[in-house]
């Protein structure tokens, strides 16, 4: 049953407005800087903010850096954050200096994956002015014996455990290696996610032949990589309460517009404005602007016009789509 999606409904006149809702937060681009080293400044994320985006996602506080400050435990934490001596304080301080400064609103992400009180911090991500918290469950189920259920299980865990603390919005970021993803998605969306973030990148180490080393795989998206994010953005549009954001591989401007196409309310960019910097995302915001200008469409108009039709089931559309595509490589690479 499709029904009424968060941030799907504002319509505007066809003259390139671009103002929108993300998880009822009101934003004035649908373009927002993702979890990333933008945010690591006060400067980076004013450069943000006046380029164009839209709303700003600060890098992660990671569930291991809570649990040695509150536990004194020797755990390592990420290896980029070990020379901070009370990430939370920092965090927190950094937060709250952005709430106060930005005009956009400023998301605060927890990342995690294990059960336990680290989420409670997402209380204090609150009290220091965070608009929205978005919980990064990046989860590389490596206990081999978990169950797929159990990973579920976890996901829908951590969510309740940040709902129970904090009134403002929850976005889920997750990653697409589920069995159903679809029943997943409903899962989150009916234990009140008001928003998912598709998907999470796994930054999978490559191998060195040379060296007979493994070596970190650490680089930035590549164009490809908002493919999965768009047949996903398209099966659940419409189909969930929960604003939907597209998290990655977004290179210039026609990417943007592909991912709201799909069926985003938000597109999300860190590789792009790493690579361009900040600024890029004055290109990124002006570039959607001139295709609706262009195109005479409404953000409203463009956003989900090419999803999966409300009345059509996801899997025969998939499978047709399946289909369709290995006719034409057949008749392209055939003999
Ligand atoms: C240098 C770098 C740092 C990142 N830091 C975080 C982080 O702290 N938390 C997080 O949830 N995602 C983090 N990400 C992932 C991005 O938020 C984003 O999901 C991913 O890069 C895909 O988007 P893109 O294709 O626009 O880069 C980071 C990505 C990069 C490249």
């Amino acid at each position: 049953m499709p029904v009424e999606q968060a941030g799907a409904q504002v319509d505007t006149p066809a003259g390139g407005e671009l103002a929108t809702e993300y998880m009822g937060l009101r934003l004035p681009s649908p373009l927002v800087a993702s979890a990333g080293p933008l945010s690591q400044s006060l400067d980076s994320m004013k450069e943000l903010e006046e380029s164009g985006v839209g709303a700003i996602v600060m890098f992660s506080l990671f569930e291991e850096q809570v649990r040695r400050e509150e536990a004194g435990s020797p755990e390592a934490p990420p290896a980029s954050q070990s020379d901070e001596p009370a990430a939370t304080d920092a965090y927190l301080r950094l937060l709250e200096a952005g709430a106060g400064e930005l005009s956009v609103p400023l998301i605060a992400s927890l990342n995690g994956f294990r059960g336990g009180e680290w989420t409670a911090t997402a209380r204090r991500m609150q009290d220091a002015g965070a608009s929205a918290i978005e919980v990064n469950i990046y989860a590389v189920p490596g206990d081999l014996s978990m169950s797929g259920a159990e990973v579920e299980d976890r996901h829908l865990e951590i969510l309740q455990s940040v709902k129970d603390v904090v009134s403002v919005p929850v976005a889920v970021k997750l990653s697409p290696y589920f069995s159903s993803l679809g029943q997943m998605a409903l899962r989150l969306d009916e234990a009140g996610a008001d928003a998912l973030v598709l998907f999470n990148r796994f930054l999978q180490p490559d191998i060195d032949i040379r060296r007979k080393e493994v070596v970190a795989g650490a680089g930035l998206s590549g164009q490809d990589e908002g493919l999965l994010s768009r047949t996903w953005l398209a099966a659940l549009h419409g189909k969930v309460r929960a604003s939907l954001a597209a998290a990655s591989g977004v290179a210039g401007p026609d990417d943007v517009v592909k991912a709201l196409l799909a069926g985003a309310d938000v597109v999300m960019t860190t590789s792009a404005l790493v690579r361009h910097g900040a600024s890029y995302a004055g290109e990124l915001v002006n570039g959607l602007r001139h295709y609706l200008i262009r195109n005479q469409l409404t953000l409203g108009r463009l956003r989900g016009m090419l999803a999966v039709p409300a009345d059509t089931r996801v899997d025969e559309y998939e499978r047709s789509g399946y289909l369709a595509v290995l006719e034409q490589a057949r008749r392209r690479h055939g003999l």
